[in-house]
């Protein structure tokens, strides 16, 4: 993929039109290891870096902190509210159509903005429906709920029409759940995205063909390799950070691994965002538009693909719309 991108110019297009800045700050850290404020200050030196997207979600715990954070841009007149790409996520408690609109109210109300760029479904697989974001029985079983993507996507689309939401996306899905949405009758507006694991060790080449084909950007999680916290995270893998060849690659460049496993995917047009409340780390992820990859790095790079998932979420593989059973 041919392209120019700059700090101050790394949009993308959607498929409806808009378009999504190639790199966004993740805001997801562990409740219980975060102090209060920490997100917020970490959203407000996002944005003084130059960061015009930003993906958070209402099951992150910390959704207000981060709306204080892009108001308060606004309100100093760093930024306009259109010059910032907001994603916030539909929860798996909240699929059935009645529950959906709102939940984006929810998030909009939490956030105090009037609209976000995109909503996404988090995740493939409904739980029993309501506020408790995480329902268990008395033996610790998760309780699942029906799963009608279909019937979900239809809400989402009216949340569109009402002005709620700008794009509409998903993620974790799989090929077939894309089809799913992708091939249901009377179709009105398409998913943008679809948000999934995506760095060097776990380069997604069938899923993104695949989206490629339909149009579909894929925006990558944790694109760092995670924070390697063993309570969510698959250690079969071996630190992404440490590896021998992007190490080389980054000596040449005067760079970090990470700033070259975040400019390979936006260099092959994949969304990255790159959780991190660290001043240090959050401009370095941001400062990797003054070098590229040769064809040669990026094949090499490519070559580093172990398909094994960090992020595999097996307490829940046994719900019927689990996506990673499948090859792609
Ligand atoms: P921190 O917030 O302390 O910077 P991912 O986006 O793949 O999930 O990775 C996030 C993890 O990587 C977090 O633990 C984050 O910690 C850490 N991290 C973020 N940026 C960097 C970087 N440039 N170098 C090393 N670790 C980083």
């Amino acid at each position: 993929m041919k392209m120019e991108v700059t700090g101050k110019n790394h949009s993308i297009p959607l498929s409806d039109g808009n378009s999504i800045p190639l790199i966004g700050l993740g805001t997801y850290g562990n409740p219980c290891m975060t102090s209060q404020g920490t997100s917020y200050e970490a959203v407000k030196l996002a944005i003084e870096t130059g960061y015009r997207h930003i993906d958070g979600a209402l099951v992150y715990f910390n959704e207000h902190e981060v709306g204080q954070a892009i108001r308060e841009k606004i309100a100093d007149g760093t930024m306009k509210r259109e010059d910032v790409f907001y994603c916030g996520k539909l929860w798996n408690t909240f699929h059935p159509p009645a529950l959906v609109r709102p939940a984006l109210e929810k998030t909009l109300e939490t956030l105090q903005l009037d609209y976000v760029d995109l909503y996404i479904v988090e995740m493939p697989t409904a739980f029993k429906p309501g506020d408790t974001f995480y329902p268990r029985d008395q033996r610790g079983k998760y309780i699942y709920h029906e799963t009608d993507l279909c019937a979900t996507w239809e809400a989402l689309e009216a949340c569109k029409d009402a002005g709620l939401v700008k794009s509409l996306g998903v993620s974790n899905f799989n090929k077939r759940q894309l089809e799913l949405l992708l091939n249901k009758p009377g179709l009105k507006h398409k998913p943008v995205s679809n948000q999934v694991e995506c760095h060097p060790y776990f380069t997604q080449p069938k899923l993104l063909e695949y989206c490629r084909q339909k149009d579909i950007v894929i925006v990558g999680y944790s694109p760092l390799g995670t924070s390697r916290d063993e309570s969510w995270v698959n250690l079969k893998c071996p630190p992404l950070l440490e590896d021998e060849l992007l190490m080389s690659i980054a000596r040449k460049y005067k760079k970090t691994t990470a700033q070259v496993s975040l400019r390979f995917n936006v260099q092959r047009g994949v969304v990255v965002i790159p959780k991190s409340f660290n001043p240090a780390r959050i401009k370095e992820n941001f400062d990797i538009f003054d070098f590229s990859l040769s064809e040669d790095e990026m094949k090499a790079i490519d070559g580093l693909n172990k398909n094994i998932r960090f992020v595999e979420l097996l307490m829940w593989s046994d719900h019927p719309e689990y996506p990673f059973h499948d090859d792609y």
